[in-house]
C-alpha cells in the first residue's frame, strides 16, 4: 500500500528535469498519495537528510523551469561511475543506509530521474530491496531502452539555433566554423544539429576522422564558390587512431573531462586548408534553459508512466519512449551500455546523401 512516495534526480541536469518532478507528483496526488523530493540527489536520503515537500505550491511553474529544484550530484558517495562500463559497487552500509533514510522520511518507494551512472546505482539499491522506478535523463540520449532521453530534444534545439547564427557569420567573414557540443560516448545530438542547421561536416565518436577528407569537403565548397565551411564536432569525436582528447584538471573517481576537440579541429583546418578558422564551444549552454515543447510532453508523459509502475508495484524498471506510446523496460536492460548512433540509421544516411562530410 503506497502512501509517499519519493522523487530524486541525479547526475548532470537537463531541460525538463523539473517537467518530470512536476509530473510525477501531479500524477501521485490524483492517486492520494504524497510526494517528497530529496534534495541533492541520494545523498538527501543519508543523515543530515534533507527533502522537501512536493504539494501544489512547491510544483508551481515547474513545467517550463530549468534545471533542478532537488538539485543534483555526480560525485560523492553515491558515485558509480568512472568510465563507460565501470561500475562501482555501492557498499552495503550505505545501501542500508538510504533504506533507512527512506523508512525516516516514510518514503514507500523512489522515482530515480538520471543517467547510466544514477540508473546504475539505482538497479543496486533496487537489487537490494529498494523499490523503485527509473526515469532516463541525458541530453546526451546515448541511454538504451528508449528511443529518446528527455533533455535531448532540448540540447539539439539549442545547438541547432547557435548553429544558424554561427551560419551567418561564417559566411560574412568566409571562415570555417567549428562548434564543438556534447556527446561524450554518442554523436546524438551532433548529428540532428548538424542536420537540422545545415552543417557541412559533422564529427561523432562512433566515426573516427581522417583531417584530409574534411579538407577536401572546404576545398570542393570552395571551388563551387562557397567560402565558409560550418563544422560540427561531438567533445567525444577523435581522430583516427587518436584518443579523446580531455579538459585540465580531471578528478579522481569520475569520468573524464572532455573538451577541447575542437579547439584542435579549429587549428588543423586553418593550417591545412589556410582558411581562417573560428572555434566556438557550446557547452553548458545545452544542458540549461526551459525544455522545448517535445521534452515536455516527454517529461510529463515519463512522469505519469513512472507514478503507474509503482501503483502496479513493478520496481526495478525504467520508463521508455519506444516512438508510439511510452512503456517500460527492467533497468538492468539499459544501464551499462550504449545506445550509439547506428551507422546504417536513416538520419546517418541522409546526412551523406545530402553531401554532409563525416570525416570519413
Ligand atoms: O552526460 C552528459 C554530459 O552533458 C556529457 O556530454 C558531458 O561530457 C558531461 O555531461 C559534462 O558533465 P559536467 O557538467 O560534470 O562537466
Amino acid at each position: 500500500m503506497i502512501r509517499k512516495i519519493g522523487v530524486v534526480t541525479g547526475g548532470g541536469d537537463c531541460p525538463g528535469l523539473n517537467a518530470v518532478i512536476r509530473a510525477v507528483a501531479k500524477a501521485a496526488t490524483q492517486r492520494g498519495w504524497e510526494t517528497v523530493g530529496i534534495i541533492g540527489g541520494y545523498e538527501g536520503l543519508l543523515e543530515p537528510r534533507q527533502s522537501l515537500i512536493l504539494d501544489y505550491q512547491a510544483i508551481s511553474g515547474l513545467l517550463t523551469r530549468g534545471g533542478t529544484i532537488l538539485g543534483t550530484a555526480n560525485k560523492g558517495r553515491f558515485s558509480a561511475k568512472t568510465g563507460h562500463g565501470e561500475t562501482r559497487q555501492l557498499p552495503v552500509e550505505l545501501l542500508e543506509a538510504t533504506r533507512e533514510g527512506m523508512a525516516a522520511l516514510g518514503i514507500d518507494a523512489l522515482v530515480s530521474i538520471g543517467g547510466d551512472g544514477s540508473l546504475s546505482i539505482a538497479l543496486q539499491m533496487h537489487e537490494f530491496g529498494i523499490p523503485l522506478v527509473g526515469v532516463p535523463k541525458t541530453i546526451d540520449n546515448d541511454l538504451e531502452g528508449t528511443v529518446m532521453t528527455f533533455g535531448f530534444d532540448s540540447a539539439v534545439g539549442c545547438a541547432t539555433d547557435a548553429l544558424d547564427r554561427l551560419h551567418t557569420t561564417a559566411e560574412s567573414h568566409r571562415r570555417v566554423m567549428v562548434m564543438e557540443v556534447m556527446g561524450r560516448y554518442a554523436g546524438w545530438i551532433a548529428l540532428y544539429a548538424g542536420v537540422a542547421g545545415g552543417a557541412d561536416v559533422v564529427l561523432i565518436p562512433e566515426i573516427p576522422f581522417d583531417y584530409e577528407t574534411i579538407v577536401a569537403k572546404i576545398m570542393a565548397r570552395e571551388a563551387m564558390g562557397k567560402h565558409f565551411t560550418l563544422v560540427v564536432v561531438a567533445e567525444g569525436a577523435r581522430e583516427a587512431g587518436e584518443d579523446f582528447v580531455t579538459a585540465a584538471g580531471q578528478e579522481a573517481n569520475r569520468e573524464a573531462r572532455l573538451g577541447g576537440i575542437g579547439a584542435a579541429v579549429t587549428a588543423e583546418l586553418e593550417r591545412r586548408t589556410g582558411k581562417e578558422a573560428r572555434n566556438m564551444v557550446l557547452g553548458h549552454l545545452q544542458r540549461g534553459g526551459s525544455p522545448t515543447p517535445f521534452d515536455r510532453a516527454l517529461c510529463s508523459m515519463f512522469g505519469a508512466a513512472a507514478v503507474d509502475l509503482i501503483a502496479a508495484g513493478d520496481f526495478g524498471r525504467m520508463v521508455g519512449y519506444q516512438g508510439r506510446g511510452v512503456g517500460s523496460i527492467p533497468i538492468s536492460e539499459a544501464v551499462g551500455r550504449l545506445k550509439l548512433v547506428p551507422l546504417d540509421g536513416s538520419l546517418l544516411r541522409t546526412a551523406e546523401a545530402l553531401g554532409i562530410c563525416l570525416g570519413r
